[in-house]
C-alpha cells in the first residue's frame, strides 16, 4: 500500500528502528527493493533522484512503483530525492509521489527556509509530506579546520528554527557522510555529537543521507571479476546502527545498489560468456541487489515492522 514518509518514519521513531530509502531508476531494481521488504514484511521508502526520473519517464516510474506498491502488502513511500526543481516536483506530485524532499541546503539558511516553507504549503495541501535539508554533506577529514567542520555540519539552534519556521515533516542532517563510493580517505568518522543535540532539541524524524556501507565483499566480487574500484569505502555498519539507536529513522542507500548490480553483472557475464539474455543478465544484478537489501532491512532493524 502508498504511504507517506511521514507515516513511515512516526512509526519508525516509536519503534526505534529505521527504515531504508533505496533509490531505484528501473523496473529490476524497483522489484528487487520490493520483493526483499515484503519477504521480510518491512515498510521501504523507494527513492528516485532527478536524474533517475529523467532517465527513467516521470509517468513510467510513477507507473512502475505505484503499481508494485499497491499490489504490495507492505507500506511503501514512492519519493522524490534531493529536489531542487521547482516544475519537476509539481511533475512528482501530479504523478502520485507521496513524499518530496526539497533540498535547499545549499542556500543560505534564509534562502532554505523560504523555499522549504514553499514547497511545505502546496505539499501539505495534497497530503504529501516533505522532507527538507539542513547543513552540506561531506565527509570530516583530520585537515579540515573546526571552524570549516561547523560550517558544513547541521547546527543544532539552526535545525530548531528551520523546523519551526518550515513545518517539514522530517529533516536531513549533516553529521560528516557523503554520498557515493568513496566517503572517506582514513577512518569513516560521524558527528554523534551534532546528531544527539539535534534530536534533543528537535521533534521531527531525521534523516541521514549517504549511508551506503560500501561492502566489501560486494567490492571484492566486482573487482574479481573486472571493475576498478580502488579505495572505496563507506559508513561502516556499527556506525550506521549507532546512528539509529541516536534517532535517525531514515537511512538513504543508493551506491550499495549500484555496486550490486554491477558486481552480480559482472560475475554472470564472466562466468557464463555464452550468455546474451538480457533477463538472464539483468536478472543477476536484480538478485544481488535482493541479497544486499535483506541484509539492510535486518541492519536497520525494520523486519517485521510493516
Ligand atoms: O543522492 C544521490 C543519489 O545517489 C542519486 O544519484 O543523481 O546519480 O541518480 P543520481
Ligand atoms: P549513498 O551514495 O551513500 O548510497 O547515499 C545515497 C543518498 O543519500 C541518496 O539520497
Ligand atoms: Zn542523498
Amino acid at each position: 500500500m502508498l504511504v507517506t514518509n511521514k507515516e513511515i518514519q512516526v512509526e519508525a521513531q516509536k519503534g526505534k528502528y529505521a527504515v531504508g530509502a533505496f533509490n531505484t531508476s528501473n523496473v529490476e531494481i524497483t522489484q528487487a527493493i520490493i520483493e526483499a521488504h515484503e519477504e521480510l514484511n518491512a515498510p521501504v521508502i523507494i527513492a528516485t533522484s532527478t536524474s533517475a526520473i529523467k532517465y527513467c519517464g516521470i509517468d513510467v516510474l510513477s507507473s512502475v512503483v505505484r503499481t508494485m506498491a499497491q499490489k504490495a502488502k507492505i507500506p511503501v513511500s514512492l519519493h522524490l530525492d534531493h529536489g531542487t526543481d521547482y516544475d519537476l516536483i509539481i511533475g512528482c506530485i501530479r504523478n502520485g509521489w507521496t513524499s518530496i524532499m526539497i533540498d535547499g541546503s545549499h542556500a543560505p539558511l534564509e534562502e532554505n527556509i523560504a523555499l522549504t516553507k514553499e514547497i511545505v504549503k502546496i505539499c501539505h495541501a495534497t497530503g504529501i509530506s516533505v522532507e527538507a535539508e539542513l547543513g552540506r554533506l561531506g565527509g570530516i577529514e583530520d585537515n579540515i579546520s573546526v571552524d570549516e567542520r561547523d560550517a558544513r555540519l547541521t547546527d543544532p539552534a539552526e535545525a530548531v528554527r528551520f523546523v519551526n519556521e518550515t513545518q517539514c515533516d522530517t529533516l536531513a542532517i549533516a553529521i560528516g557522510t557523503s554520498h557515493g563510493a568513496y566517503k572517506f580517505k582514513g577512518e569513516a568518522k560521524l558527528a554523534f555529537d551534532r546528531l544527539e543535540e539535534i534530536r534533543n532539541r528537535v521533534d521531527v524524524p531525521l534523516v541521514l543521507h549517504g549511508a551506503s556501507s560500501v561492502i566489501p565483499e560486494i567490492i571484492e566480487k566486482a573487482n574479481k571479476y573486472g571493475a576498478d574500484l580502488g579505495a572505496a569505502k563507506g559508513v561502516p555498519i556499527e556506525d550506521i546502527k549507532k546512528a539509529i539507536s541516536l534517532g535517525i529513522t531514515k537511512v538513504n542507500i543508493d551506491t550499495d545498489l549500484r555496486l550490486a548490480f554491477t558486481a552480480g553483472i559482472r560475475e554472470i557475464l564472466s562466468e557464463k560468456p555464452e550468455l546474451f539474455d538480457p533477463r538472464k543478465i539483468i536478472g543477476a544484478g536484480r538478485a544481488l541487489i535482493k541479497e544486499v537489501v535483506k541484509n539492510k532491512i535486518e541492519v536497520l532493524g525494520s523486519a517485521g515492522k510493516a
